[in-house]
Order: C-alpha cells, then structure tokens, then sequence
C-alpha cells in the first residue's frame, strides 16, 4: 500500500484513512442526476398553464367525466322498483317528493297531479308506460320533443326518486277537474307493506 501512503488523510491506531475519490464516471451520474432533477422538477413539476402536469391531469380526468357522462344521459342510473315503491309509503320521501313536484312539475301536470299541459299523473292510463321504472325514465329522461323535460341531470338522485315515488302516490288520488285519461291502461304495482 506504499503507493497509497500520500493519500493518508488521517489515521488512529494504525487504521489509515485514504483520500479515493469516486470514479469520474459516478461523479458524472451523480451531477447529471441533480441537473436532471433540477429541469425535470422546473419542466415539469413547477410548470403551470397548458403542458403542465395539472393541466395534463385536468384534461385527462375531464375526457373521463364527460364519457361517464355520456354513459349515464344514455343509461340513467335506475333504483330499484322496490325502493321507489317503498318510498310511497314513506312520509320523509313523500315530504320531499311533494314539496319537488310543487317546484318543478306543478305548472305542468296541475298542483294535484290532475293534469294541465301534461298528461294527468294520478289516473291507470299512461302514455310511456305506468311501472314504477318506466315513470322514472320518463322523468328522468323527459319526452323532450313532447314537451316533457328530462330531469335526470336537473335534480340530485334523492330528490329524482322521491318525486317518482310521489306521483306513486297519486295513483288514485281523483283530484276534480283531472284530465282525461290518456294512453295505455295500467293495474299499479302494489306498494309495499308497512
Ligand atoms: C314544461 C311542462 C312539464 C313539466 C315542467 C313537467 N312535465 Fe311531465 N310531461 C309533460 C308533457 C307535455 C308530457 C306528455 C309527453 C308526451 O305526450 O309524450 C309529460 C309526461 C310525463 C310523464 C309520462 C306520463 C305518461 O302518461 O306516460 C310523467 C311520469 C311525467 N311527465 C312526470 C313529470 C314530473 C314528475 C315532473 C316534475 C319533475 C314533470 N313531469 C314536469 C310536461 C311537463
């Protein structure tokens, strides 16, 4: 080790301590990896606007949202015939349902479901069909070239469901003065025990 002995940096009881540096060709992976680091953190990392990572990620998940989107216009998420016909019997889904359809559907289908501009909700004829699900498509998806807005994007779910639940309820009613009925015939599902 003589060939060593003016490298010694330091040495205690008899154990020496030599001056070797990295290989030039670490050292050149250890600064080309900090410089990289540094451009990539600048590039990529500290950039904002248009190229950057959050405007990559954005548009990634807004390309996502709009085809679930699509998916849902085409598929609306239908709740069970059961819940919806449960929810009839339910005073806090019938309170929320009624104060919905006095908001969006009174001024079409009259205050008590008798009818107006839209058909009458409370009697067994049924223009698209009176099961439980086919009323909630019709609401959901609207008959838009009929006249009948699609609600299905226009109301949370909850509210979707009790206002379905509602016109449920209606089966029956004879409100005075309804309109005649309209469409096919009817025998409604029965609804739940309680
Ligand atoms: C702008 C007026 C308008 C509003 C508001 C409206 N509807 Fe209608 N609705 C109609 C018309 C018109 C029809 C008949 C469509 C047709 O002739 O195909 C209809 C049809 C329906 C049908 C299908 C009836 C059948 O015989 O098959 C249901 C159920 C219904 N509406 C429920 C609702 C509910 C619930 C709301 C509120 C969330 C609502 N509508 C709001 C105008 C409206």
């Amino acid at each position: 080790m003589a060939e060593f002995e003016d490298k010694v940096i330091h040495e205690l009881d008899g154990i020496k301590e030599y001056d070797n540096p990295m290989p030039g060709w670490l050292m050149a992976i250890w600064w080309g990896s900090i410089l990289f680091a540094a451009a990539y953190l600048v590039f990529y990392a500290l950039a904002f606007g248009e190229g950057s990572m959050e405007a990559e990620y954005r548009a990634e998940t807004d390309r996502a949202l709009a085809a679930i989107q699509v998916y849902l216009d085409a598929n609306p998420l239908v709740p069970s015939p059961e819940e919806l016909l449960a929810g009839a019997r339910d005073p806090v889904v019938l309170e929320l349902g009624a104060s919905r359809y006095a908001r969006s559907c009174a001024s079409c289908h009259g205050a008590e479901g008798q009818g107006l501009i839209g058909p009458n909700l409370t009697d067994d004829h049924w223009l698209h069909g009176g099961s439980i699900s086919e009323v909630f498509l019709s609401v959901a998806k609207g008959w838009p070239a009929k006249g009948m807005p699609p609600w299905g994007r226009a109301m949370p779910p909850a509210e979707l469901t009790a206002v379905v639940s509602y016109v449920r309820s209606l089966q029956g009613t004879h409100p005075a003065g309804g309109r005649a009925p309209e469409g096919q015939p009817f025998t409604p599902e029965p609804l739940p025990e309680t």
